[in-house]
Order: structure tokens, then C-alpha cells, then sequence
């Protein structure tokens, strides 16, 4: 059974939480994921989804407050042995709940193309042109929470 949790700053699980999004996302793409990132994460909400059988992290995500209303989801991850499992729905549902009881109202999200029909199934909306960052094409996905 998949369990979600919070995850704090600094914490053993933060640190399997930055492997495993490096795993997932950077290495992929050929990009490293630079210790001087870790700081400005400390002030983010960190989730993560454990399987409870062996305490393992099987996929994570953050959300960064823009302002009062609106937070943005990002670097969600699901381990690639666990993926099309319903991991990345559950997690990003959890979010929407965690974000909603923080008092946002809109979760704002940028979506890599080849996700941006996960995220339709999710209830965001695509917004505006899709725009180019290191190479890789996304467009800014939005959901009234
Ligand atoms: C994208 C991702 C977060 C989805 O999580 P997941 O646990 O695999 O997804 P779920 O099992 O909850 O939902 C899967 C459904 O989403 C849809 N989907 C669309 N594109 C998808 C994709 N690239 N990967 C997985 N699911 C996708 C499908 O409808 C799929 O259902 P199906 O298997 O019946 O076709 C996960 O696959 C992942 O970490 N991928 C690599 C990293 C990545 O691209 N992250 C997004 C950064 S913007």
C-alpha cells in the first residue's frame, strides 16, 4: 500500500527525495543537480510516496508559494519501476488537498509536452503559448483549487 507524506527540509527522506528527482528528471536530461539548489528549496512545501510494505520512496514532488493565492507544483517524480501505477495522481491529488488546507486557491504548473495530458486528467487547464527552457518545450498548466 503507497502512503503519502511531508517531508521536511534537511531531513534523511529530503536527501531520498533529491536522488530520486535526480534520477527521474535531471540525469535524463543530462543536467546535475547542484548543491547551491538545496538552499533555496528550505522555504518549499515537500512531499513524498512511500510503499509501505518495504518504507520505500516511490515518488515525490514540490510546491513553491508565488503569493497568497496561487503555489506552484514542480520536479514531480514517480520512480520509473513504479510509474503508471496511479502514484503520480495520487500525489498530485494529495498536493491539491495540502495546498487547499494552506489557503491557496490555484495551483500553477509548468508541464514538459509529453506530460501535459497526465496533467489534463488532473483538471489543469493549459495556458498561453508553450515556451522553450534548456532546450525542452513546456507550457504553463493552471487548476483553480
Ligand atoms: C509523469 C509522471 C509524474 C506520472 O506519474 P505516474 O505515476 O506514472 O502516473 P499515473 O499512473 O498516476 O497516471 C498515468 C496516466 O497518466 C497519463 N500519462 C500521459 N502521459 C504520461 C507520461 N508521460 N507518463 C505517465 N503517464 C502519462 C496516462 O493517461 C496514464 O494512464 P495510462 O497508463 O492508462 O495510459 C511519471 O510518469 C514521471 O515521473 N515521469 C517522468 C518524469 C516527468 O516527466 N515528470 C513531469 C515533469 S513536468
Amino acid at each position: 500500500m503507497k502512503k503519502m507524506i511531508d517531508i521536511d527540509f534537511g531531513s534523511a527522506r529530503y536527501d531520498e527525495l533529491v536522488e530520486l528527482r535526480y534520477k527521474v528528471l535531471l540525469e535524463p536530461l543530462g543536467l546535475k543537480f547542484l548543491d547551491s539548489y538545496r538552499e533555496k528549496e528550505i522555504g518549499y512545501i515537500h512531499i513524498g510516496c512511500v510503499e509501505s510494505l518495504d518504507d520505500k520512496l516511490v515518488g515525490g514532488l514540490m510546491m513553491i508559494p508565488l503569493n497568497d493565492k496561487e503555489i506552484r507544483l514542480m520536479q514531480v517524480a514517480v520512480d520509473a519501476k513504479y510509474q503508471r501505477e496511479g502514484v503520480g495522481h495520487l500525489m498530485v491529488d494529495y498536493a491539491e488537498k495540502r495546498a487547499r488546507k494552506a489557503g491557496y486557491s490555484k495551483l500553477i504548473m509548468h508541464a514538459m509536452l509529453s506530460v501535459v495530458h497526465f496533467y489534463e486528467t488532473l483538471g489543469f487547464k493549459a495556458e498561453g503559448d508553450i515556451f522553450e527552457e534548456n532546450g525542452i518545450t513546456f507550457v504553463k498548466m493552471v487548476k483553480k483549487i
